[in-house]
């Protein structure tokens, strides 16, 4: 049994709680202190491990001094891969197996003398404090035999090669001949343009407590994706999956680098199972860097072609990313500029590179933020080569169908996003010449560019338990990155029912629980609301079928489709139950109902709806910078964002995420980014000390508005909102800076040295 997947999932409830902004049911517990994280979890025995980072990179260990770590009082165990037990080695990467999916590297830890990049995990102590185990882990001694290696992403770049291509992602297109028609538009632009590496810097660094019972594997972690996890650990450690217990109630910021098994959530559960203690592993600052992907670096090429008027004959997109020898995706850099502009001639292509470091992973919006970076900076360029408004120039090039496949959009709202935003923002006040407009003695630029980001869905199993007390429990491993899961699923289910929101519990976080949809890929909310609305819907039902067996029941003779579920129950215009008279009446203390979808298909359904229809949330981005003319310091003065995103089930919520793409965005512009050196591979700035992300005195206010347009494909009309807010935004900066300045930036973060 499975969900259908049909065009139309339409919504059977009447909608009072959907779209309301209430708070978040997770807010008062972690304002207060309540909530507990992965590393607050106690336990009796509970012991602290500590990593040993390799410092080469790539070769292999050819001694290890760890006399000295174990000499230090309270240190339980030394782990390296002369004793510790083995894992099984990582799945061979398949698209079937989400156990590789789940894969952050294929090295097998501590089962192997390989370095393969500096970083590496390749010992653990284990102690009775935390203190006491980093301690230890400073005095180990390794020697290292080093073999040559490829680290620098600029001498690797001439190495890369065409991309193989992910099935569910977009990368490589040829329409018409890109090249000829470039060479012959009256105007034309050709820019080379680089992306730096950015690193996950989540408020809760990762962190795993680990307890085995027997073969039982309990592990508290936060986690973006309980299924995948799950999988991997039954694995790699050769139980069954029903004996690893995931516990993810809360987990603090993730943005795709908790959506892989990485070194330290495995060595936990590796060192809980050689020491036979509960094991507490909390990564450093320093320690996620080491051990859990960020985003690859790029370089790219944007040329664009046009006749006088602005309508573009050429669009060529190509870029170069990096994956590492042992793992990561190439990410789909170019995957936007297959929907983004109705242009007659197209290349897109994608190359990638792999070198000795740590592989890439997901980070918001992978691919698509810096991509836009690049074609959404050209556009804006090319504005400037025609002198023309750059809003104008995009509405000119507005596609009334996908501009590669001939798709039909599901959704396409930009031109009436871009309206609004100029009018809220005030673009009729910019003032077209460069570095004319002041505030002061400081230099003002406005600039635009556009978000997009694919809506897609995920399986999700949901049941809802409807008590005769009047409470419903919703129960689906779904997972709160503090985005507002349980709120929003609360506010549909009570939707669907009919039923107080106050009386909606939402049960989430919990590998025992049944398998939600991963909060990756800005899919969750959509996937799990399909589950909620079909497992509602077949309550509802049971509870009719039950009111109909019941002598005098006012409900009798009726069909689910004459009544409404409203005040706790179901009605016609002539009378009704609630669902306590119902359940009493027939003798039942609750009644549950379940909605199962299973993986299977899920490949094989986005890539066959990709060939007909395009679906995506899009939005304008308006960006306002003051440029200080002396030190070319840049500040973000203004922000304001128009989104279309369907259905706004939230606006507190959404807003929340949206801005926090925008946030995030700004750090990427401006002054993000991880330093590797080139001779080693070390990461020189792993901290937030020196690894600059925004902080509240970067950030003006940021307004948020919505078309808030059902789509007509999905459940409830929602498009996803996690991640299409960060696209456009370095763009946005950029076009402002270019406005403000006169200066095209190519090359991110733009630090003051780029702009004197
Ligand atoms: Mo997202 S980058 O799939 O968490």
């Amino acid at each position: 049994m499975s969900i259908k997947y049909a065009e139309t999932e339409p919504a059977t409830g009447t909608s009072k709680y959907v779209g309301q902004g209430v708070d978040r049911r997770d807010g008062p517990a972690k304002t207060t202190g309540q909530a507990r994280f992965a590393a607050e979890f106690p336990y009796p025995d509970l012991a602290y491990a500590a990593l040993v980072h390799a410092t080469i990179a790539r070769g292999r260990i050819i001694a290890l001094d760890t006399a000295a770590a174990r000499a230090v009082r309270g240190v339980i165990d030394v782990l390296t891969h002369e004793n510790a037990p083995a894992m099984k080695p990582a799945p061979k990467m398949s698209f079937l197996d989400l156990s590789s999916i789940a894969s952050g590297t294929s090295v097998n830890y501590l089962a192997t003398d390989e370095v393969h990049w500096n970083g590496q995990p390749i010992v653990v102590v284990v102690a009775e404090t935390p203190e006491t185990a980093r301690y230890a882990a400073s005095l180990v001694r390794p020697s290292y035999q080093e073999l040559p290696a490829t680290v620098d992403f600029a001498a690797g770049e001439p190495n890369a090669v065409p991309e193989k291509g992910i099935p569910i992602m977009e990368s490589g297109a040829d329409k018409g001949d890109a090249r000829a028609a470039l060479a012959a538009a009256p105007v034309s632009v050709d820019l080379r343009f680089s992306t730096p590496p950015y690193n996950h810097n989540a408020i809760e660094p990762h962190a795993t407590t680990a307890v085995w019972d027997g073969d039982h594997l309990t592990l508290h972690e936060g986690a973006q994706n309980i299924p995948w996890l799950r999988k991997h650990l039954a694995q790699r450690f050769g139980v069954p999956e029903t004996s690893v217990r995931i516990l993810s109630p809360y987990v603090g910021g993730a943005f795709g680098g908790k959506s892989r098994a990485w070194a330290g959530t495995l060595l936990a559960a590796l060192a809980a199972r050689a020491t036979g203690r509960a094991v507490r592993l909390a990564l450093t600052r320093a320690g996620v860097y080491h051990t859990v992907g960020g985003r690859t670096p790029s370089t790219q090429r944007v040329a664009l072609g046009a006749d006088a008027q602005g309508r573009l004959t050429a669009l060529i997109h190509t870029s170069v990313s990096r994956t590492g020898r042992i793992g990561g995706m190439p990410e789909p850099i170019t995957a936007a500029s297959h929907h983004l502009y109705a242009a007659p001639n197209i290349h897109l292509a994608q190359n990638v590179v792999q070198l000795d470091l740590l592989p890439n992973t997901f980070m918001r919006a992978p691919g698509e933020s810096i991509g836009t970076f690049a074609v959404e900076s050209a556009m804006d360029e090319l504005a400037w080569q025609l002198g023309m408004d750059p809003i104008e120039l995009r509405m000119r090039n507005e596609p009334e169908r996908g501009p590669v496949g001939g798709q039909r959009f599901t959704h396409r709202m930009l031109k009436e996003a871009y309206a609004l935003g100029a009018e809220r923002f005030g673009w009729r006040e910019r003032d077209p010449r460069p570095g004319v407009m002041r505030d002061g003695r400081w230099l003002v630029g406005m600039g635009v560019a556009t978000a997009f980001h694919p809506s897609m869905r995920m399986p999700a199993q949901v049941t809802v338990r409807l008590g005769a007390d009047g409470t419903l429990v919703v129960r689906s491993g779904m997972h709160e990155m503090g985005m507002g899961t349980a709120t929003v699923q609360a506010q549909i289910a009570a939707d669907e029912m009919g039923v107080p929101l106050e009386s909606v519990h939402v049960e989430y976080g919990d590998s025992d629980l049944p398998p939600g949809p991963g909060a990756i890929g800005s899919v969750q909310t959509a996937s799990a609301a399909a589950g909620v609305i079909d497992a509602c819907a077949k309550l509802k039902k049971s509870a009719l079928a039950l009111a109909r067996r019941a002598p005098g029941s006012p409900l009798r003779g009726h069909k689910l489709e004459d009544l409404v579920a409203r005040d706790g129950g179901l009605h016609h215009a002539g009378g009704g139950q609630t669902y306590g008279e119902i359940l009493t009446a027939a003798g039942r203390d609750h009644l549950e109902a379940e909605s199962k979808a299973g993986m299977l298909g899920f490949v094989a359904r986005t890539v066959l709806e990709r060939r007909r229809k395009v679906r995506a949330a899009t939005g304008a981005q308006f960006c306002e910078v003051r440029v200080d003319p002396d030190t070319m310091e840049v500040r973000v003065s203004r922000w304001l964002g128009v989104f279309d995103v369907g259905t706004v089930i939230n606006a507190k919520t959404a807003t929340s995420q949206l801005r926090g793409g925008i946030v995030m965005g700004i750090g990427m512009a401006l002054s993000e980014q991880t330093l590797v050196d080139g001779r080693d591979g070390r990461i020189v700035n792993p901290s937030l000390s020196e690894y600059h992300v925004p902080v509240h005195a970067d950030i003006p206010h940021i307004d948020v508005h919505y078309l808030n347009e059902p789509d007509p494909t999905t459940p409830l009309g929602l498009l996803g909102i996690g991640e299409v807010g960060i696209t456009g935004v370095a763009a946005a900066v950029a076009n402002a800076v270019r406005h403000a300045t006169g200066k095209r930036v190519l090359d991110l973060p733009i630090t003051l040295d780029k702009l004197l």
